[in-house]
């Protein structure tokens, strides 16, 4: 019998485990808010926020998987990239029901309402575009599409980039977690981008990793200035300058920083605790 915590030997995995359990943790969190009347005074648009958070959450970190594990050489981490993206469709099958139930259950308000706004609209086709993903990710889908399974799967670049579009559009004047999402996707394109040229084994060298860092870092400071320039037209410089001062808090630019700073620690350690590698011809990486 398969079960999620299964490895493909059909053996427990506990990493499998943890990660299904810490999946239902979210949504099990607004479940207790919502029953016990924690979720404020409009608790289903609250809901609809939570869930969209964990949505792009975990398409990030599914993103994240296949650069993480070759950096922190953590082979079995490949076992829950699936889970963690399918995690991500019902994630935003969940807001988008509490988004019809927020409408009074009224299809045609819905319909209307998603051809009408354009952050909806957005949220929409990203939504199509998971469900098509999720649709096509067992095992015998896997198998029946072969090699344009993988051309098929490139499709979550996209995807994410309409979530991040879709979540700043709404989130109007708070955009500090949405630069932040914004920085490490900036990092993770580049990360693949590189990779495709430069890994060595399926590898890239720890000195692109820092480079990716910087430049990733770089451009959600700069991105940051442009949007309050933009819309608030305060000068650049100030936002700029607030990256090196914690009086307007802790700046999205520093948390890329940080994040940056972590992966390339952690592959450093990795790369000295892991055993040697055997030299395979052809060892590139896969970039799903
Ligand atoms: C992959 C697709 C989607 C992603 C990643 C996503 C993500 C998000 C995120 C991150 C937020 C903001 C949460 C916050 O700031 O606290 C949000 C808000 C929202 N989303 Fe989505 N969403 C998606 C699809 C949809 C769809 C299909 C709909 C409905 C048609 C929708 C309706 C909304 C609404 C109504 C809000 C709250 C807006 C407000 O209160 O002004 N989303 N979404």
């Amino acid at each position: 019998m398969k079960y999620p915590w299964n490895d493909y030997s059909g053996r427990l995995s506990p990493l499998k485990l943890t990660v299904l359990v810490a999946l239902f943790l979210p949504v099990g969190w607004t479940a207790i808010a919502f029953a016990t009347n924690n979720l404020g005074a409009r608790p289903f648009n609250e809901a609809i926020h939570q869930q969209g958070l964990w949505t792009i959450r975990l398409i990030l970190i599914a993103l994240a998987i296949t650069p993480l594990r070759a950096i922190l050489q953590w082979q079995r981490l490949i076992l829950v990239r699936r889970m963690v993206g399918v995690g991500a469709f019902a994630y935003v099958t969940l807001h988008f029901c509490l988004y019809i139930a927020d409408q009074n259950f009224n299809l045609v308000t819905v319909a209307s309402e998603i051809a009408r706004r354009i952050y909806l609209t957005i949220g929409f086709v990203a939504l199509l575009g998971l469900a098509t993903l999720a649709a096509t990710s067992t095992d015998r889908m896997v198998r029946r599409l072969g090699r344009k399974w993988q051309s098929l799967h490139r499709l979550v670049y996209l995807i994410c980039l309409l979530g991040l579009i879709h979540y700043s559009m709404q989130s109007k004047l708070e955009q500090w977690e949405p630069t932040i999402a914004d920085g490490i996707f900036v990092w993770l394109m580049l990360y693949r981008l590189a990779a495709a040229r430069f890994a060595v084994r399926g590898r890239l060298p720890l000195a692109w990793v820092a480079g990716i860092g910087a430049v990733a870092t770089v451009l959600t400071g700069l991105g940051e200035a442009a949007y309050f320039n933009i819309a608030f037209h305060v000068d650049p410089l100030r936002v700029l300058s607030a990256d090196f001062s914690l009086q307007t808090g802790v700046r999205p630019a520093v948390i890329v920083f940080a994040f940056s700073l972590i992966v390339l620690i952690a592959g450093a350690a990795g790369t000295r605790l892991a055993p040697p590698q055997k030299n395979r011809p052809g060892g590139r990486a896969r970039f799903a």
